[in-house]
């Protein structure tokens, strides 16, 4: 039977805010582009997102763009790129303000001004008194701001791909990339869908980690293929713990509560924070107030019977603001920890939230490698947003409320960029039938494969290798073992079982592929994080505990084949204004 060949201006991988913004951009510029998404689009884990998202409006404490950008710069431990982070914060203002004329239902002051709430590291004037900066939708922005692209993008005639699972991309011998393997889940059928650019906009890989905050979705599908085409992943060993996931289950307490006026306690009723962060206290930074709960914990001041978790105080904020601005979590918090916030505190520990790291990219959204003159080069064809990529505006440590920043401002500077592309390669490339049969290997192959290796087994393996090999804290020998570890499970892939009475099931397929991609990123991160011998951010290590600027200012490149490192230089240079030089972090 013939495969089914589908062709492109545009094929966007992924259907959360960053592809959705970029699908938007295209389609309202008359590009004939098509979105694939694993699951129906509005399930896509952008509409997990809770607390809200960053512009410097300056509708409840006055604020400008230049603060935001000095706090994001901070914030990443000053691994971030300032010239992308220059171009983020610029664009917020303008891009709330347009999802707010999509349809957007942003929480409103009773002045009708957009409701903006305080947030982690968030500062007035370089530093000084709180801000308050999180333009939100009660605590479902992400909800609110998915459904508005994806209406949006059923108006502009986007096409959508609902339930297929991208396997690969299609690369030519040239390096140009023309689309990309896709596997109908429903029947199992491969769809080859051609396209003159490819955007990846597939989100992070929360579940290397046993307790995260992720949709199960998240497996960073993109991430790996980008890897299995020859390009690098950046800045892996850069995993954000968000500091309030519901203790020993993971679900997301958004900031919000804090930002609301909720404060985190020890077993002695201490507001411990005030100890870790005198002047910014829980809402400091929340690599700070992650590391802070992990250290009460450790030494013995955790609560519960087993001491085990900090206790989130908000019933003091009262009944109305908690059901008026925090109903989504009222019923998380009496769902999966039965306690209802209004009478009683939420337990809580830092629970995997964030990938920093990602596929390398300009602020255009081109995919970017190391050229053999030794400056960056784009791979023709090729765009990436959102979390799966590393631009980098987030650099060692993301500032909440910038990652639904993040995916608008660079799905929309993708979206441009490739416009501009398409005028200039009206044609599509010729697809050599080799390319195609590269990627066909690999399901064929899969399909074979028996043994007995249980996918969901061994990817709770991965999942506790990961916990506590690359954790929260981290030192050479302890990864080293995780390494070894992770090699291993590398190594049993082989034998992984799709099959069940010799039918080969469509979802437990896709699950092999994803796991697949997991392992990749595993490799990537735990080598990565050996790598670097500094604590920067989110990357802390006991055998090297301090930043050390003199010779780690600067990004790691991992590439698959070789497990080899590489590094390239931060840009410390905005676009406009003075740059802010590293300085010691406190708050
Ligand atoms: O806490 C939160 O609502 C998460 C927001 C974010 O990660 O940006």
């Amino acid at each position: 039977m013939a495969m089914t060949h589908r062709r492109f201006d545009t094929l966007v991988i992924g259907a959360g805010g960053g592809g959705l913004r970029a699908a938007l951009q295209l389609a309202e510029a008359h590009a004939d582009v098509a979105v694939v998404s694993k699951v129906f689009p509005t399930r896509s884990h952008t509409v997990a997102a809770q607390g809200g998202m960053n512009a410097a409006l300056g509708n409840v404490l006055p604020d400008n763009w230049h603060w935001h950008m000095y706090d994001t710069v901070k914030g990443s431990d000053y691994l971030g790129d300032q010239d992308a982070i220059e171009y983020m914060c610029r664009a917020a203002s303008r891009l709330v303000i347009e999802l707010e004329h999509y349809g957007v239902p942003f929480t409103r002051l009773d002045s009708g001004q957009i409701y903006q709430r305080p947030f982690g590291g968030q500062s007035q004037d370089f530093g000084g008194d709180q801000a308050a900066r999180t333009c939100a939708a009660a605590d479902r922005t992400g909800h609110a701001i998915l459904h508005s692209l994806y209406q949006q993008n059923l108006r502009a005639k986007t096409h959508f791909f609902d339930e297929f699972f991208a396997s690969d991309l299609l690369v030519d011998d040239e390096g140009y990339v023309l689309g990309a393997l896709a596997v109908d889940i429903a029947s199992g059928e491969p769809v080859v869908i051609e396209a003159k650019t490819t955007l990846i906009a597939t989100g992070g890989v929360g579940q290397l980690y046993r307790t995260n905050t992720n949709a199960l979705i998240n497996t960073g599908d993109g991430m790996a293929m980008a890897l299995r085409a020859g390009i690098p992943v950046q800045d892996m060993e850069f995993f954000q713990f968000h500091p309030t996931g519901i203790a020993g289950k993971g679900m997301l307490i958004t900031e919000g509560v804090r930002g609301e006026g909720g404060y985190l306690v020890n077993r002695d009723g201490e507001r411990f924070m005030e100890r870790y962060a005198p002047h910014a206290k829980d809402l400091a930074s929340r690599d700070v107030v992650s590391r802070a709960i992990a250290l009460e914990v450790h030494e013995g001041r955790g609560c519960g019977p087993e001491g085990d978790h900090v206790l989130l105080k908000l019933d003091h904020l009262g009944a109305d603001v908690i059901r008026k601005r925090l109903p989504g979590i009222r019923d998380s918090a009496i769902t999966f920890a039965g306690v209802d916030p209004i009478e009683a505190p939420i337990p809580v520990f830092p629970s995997n939230h964030y990938t920093m790291g990602g596929i390398p990219t300009d602020r255009f959204g081109q995919v970017v490698v190391p050229a053999r003159t030794g400056a960056e080069e784009a791979v023709p064809g090729l765009y990436a947003a959102g979390e799966c990529a590393c631009v980098s505006v987030h650099g060692a440590n993301r500032l909440g409320g910038n990652s639904l920043l993040d995916i608008v401002v660079f799905g929309r500077a993708a979206g441009n960029h490739i416009i501009d592309f398409l005028a200039e390669h009206r044609q599509h490339r010729p697809l050599p039938a080799a390319t195609v049969e590269r990627a066909m290997e690999r399901l064929n192959e899969l399909d074979g494969r028996r043994g007995g290796e249980s996918v969901a087994g061994l990817k709770k393996e991965l999942q506790a290798v990961m916990e506590k090999h690359a954790g929260v804290f981290r030192y050479r020998e302890l990864m080293e073992q995780g390494l070894a570890q992770v090699k291993a499970i590398k190594e049993r892939l082989a034998h992984i079982e799709v099959r069940d009475r010799n039918r080969v099931f469509n979802t437990a397929r896709i699950e092999a592929l994803e796991l697949e991609n997991l392992v990749e990123l595993a490799l990537a991160t735990v080598v990565s994080a050996i790598g670097r011998e500094e604590s920067r951010g989110a990357h802390s290590r006991e055998d090297f505990p301090d930043r050390n600027d003199q010779d780690w200012l600067k990004h790691t490149l991992f590439f698959r084949d070789d497990l080899r490192l590489d590094y390239k230089p931060v840009r410390l240079k905005p676009l406009t204004v003075d740059a802010f030089p590293p300085k010691e972090r406190v708050y």
